[in-house]
C-alpha cells in the first residue's frame, strides 16, 4: 500500500471519528428515511464499547470482520475505524440485520453513509441463523467477528458455533450483552466444549457487559460424544 493510500485511509478513519463523535453526544438522530425521531442508547453499543472493538480489530490486524446485528451502526462505525487503521488488503465489512429498514428506518446504513464508508460495508437484510451457514457453503471466511443480534440462548448458540467456522483459527469472536444469561451460557458452551478462550471481559458490574473469546487454534478433534457440561 502507497502513502497516498494511507493518508486517505487515516483521512477516512477521521471521518469515522468525528461521526462516532456526533452521535454519542447527541445521543439521538432523526431518520432521512422517514423523518422519525430515534434515541440511539443504549440499545447502539457505548463509546467505551466500542472503542474496546476498535482497539481488538486493529490489534487482531483485521482486514475482513462481520457483525450480527447492525441496528444503529455504532458498532459498525468503530469496527470501520480499526478497520481503516490496518493497512493490507483493501477492508470489507459484513453486517446482518433483518430489521434495518423497519425497526430502525435505516439508520445505521445513514450513519455509514454519513461517515463515508458505505461501500466498506455490505449489509445483508437476514437473520444471521439462515446467512452464516450460507457464508459457510460459500467459503467465506473472516478475521474477526461482533455478535449484537438475537440474544436468545439458540440465536446467540447458532451465532456462536456458525462464527467458530467462519472466523480464521485462533480468530477473536467479540460478544455484547455478556452479562445476560442466555449468552453467558451460550459463550460457556465453547469455552467448556470447543477450546475457545476468554481473552478479556468488561467490568463485572457493567450493566451491558462484554466479552473477547478467541476461537481454537487446532483443528476440532473431539470424540463423537465429547461432552463436558456447560
Ligand atoms: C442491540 S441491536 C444492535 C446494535 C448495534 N450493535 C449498534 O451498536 O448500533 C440488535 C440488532 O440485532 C438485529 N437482529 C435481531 N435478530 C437478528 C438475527 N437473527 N440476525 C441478525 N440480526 C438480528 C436487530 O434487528 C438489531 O438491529
Amino acid at each position: 500500500m502507497g502513502s497516498g493510500q494511507i493518508d486517505d485511509q487515516r483521512s477516512s478513519a477521521r471521518r469515522v471519528r468525528s461521526v462516532i463523535e456526533r452521535l454519542v453526544r447527541d445521543g439521538n438522530a432523526v431518520a432521512r428515511s422517514d423523518g422519525t425521531v430515534h434515541s440511539l442508547f443504549p440499545v447502539a453499543v457505548s463509546a467505551a464499547e466500542g472503542e474496546a472493538l476498535r482497539e481488538w480489530v486493529s490489534l487482531e490486524g483485521a482486514t475482513r470482520t462481520i457483525e450480527i446485528g447492525l441496528g444503529y451502526g455504532i458498532s459498525a462505525l468503530h469496527v470501520c475505524e480499526g478497520l481503516l487503521g490496518n493497512v493490507g488488503q483493501t477492508p470489507r465489512h459484513v453486517a446482518l440485520d433483518p430489521h434495518q429498514a423497519t425497526r430502525f428506518a435505516n439508520c445505521g446504513l445513514q450513519f455509514l453513509e454519513e461517515a463515508g464508508v458505505a461501500e466498506l460495508v455490505e449489509h445483508r437484510a437476514e437473520e444471521s441463523q439462515i446467512a452464516l451457514p450460507r457464508f459457510l457453503s460459500e467459503g467465506k471466511s473472516f478475521h474477526l467477528a461482533f455478535v449484537d443480534g438475537n440474544h436468545r440462548f439458540d440465536g446467540v448458540f447458532l451465532d456462536l458455533v456458525f462464527l467458530g467456522r467462519l472466523v480464521r483459527a485462533g480468530g477473536i469472536v467479540f460478544v455484547d450483552d455478556y452479562h445476560l444469561p442466555s449468552t453467558r451460557r451460550a459463550a460457556s458452551f465453547c469455552l467448556k466444549n470447543l477450546g475457545w478462550t476468554l481473552e478479556e471481559a468488561s467490568a463485572v458490574d457493567d450493566p451491558h457487559q462484554w466479552a473477547v473469546l478467541r476461537t481454537s487454534a487446532g483443528p476440532d478433534t473431539r470424540p463423537f460424544d465429547y461432552y463436558v457440561d456447560f
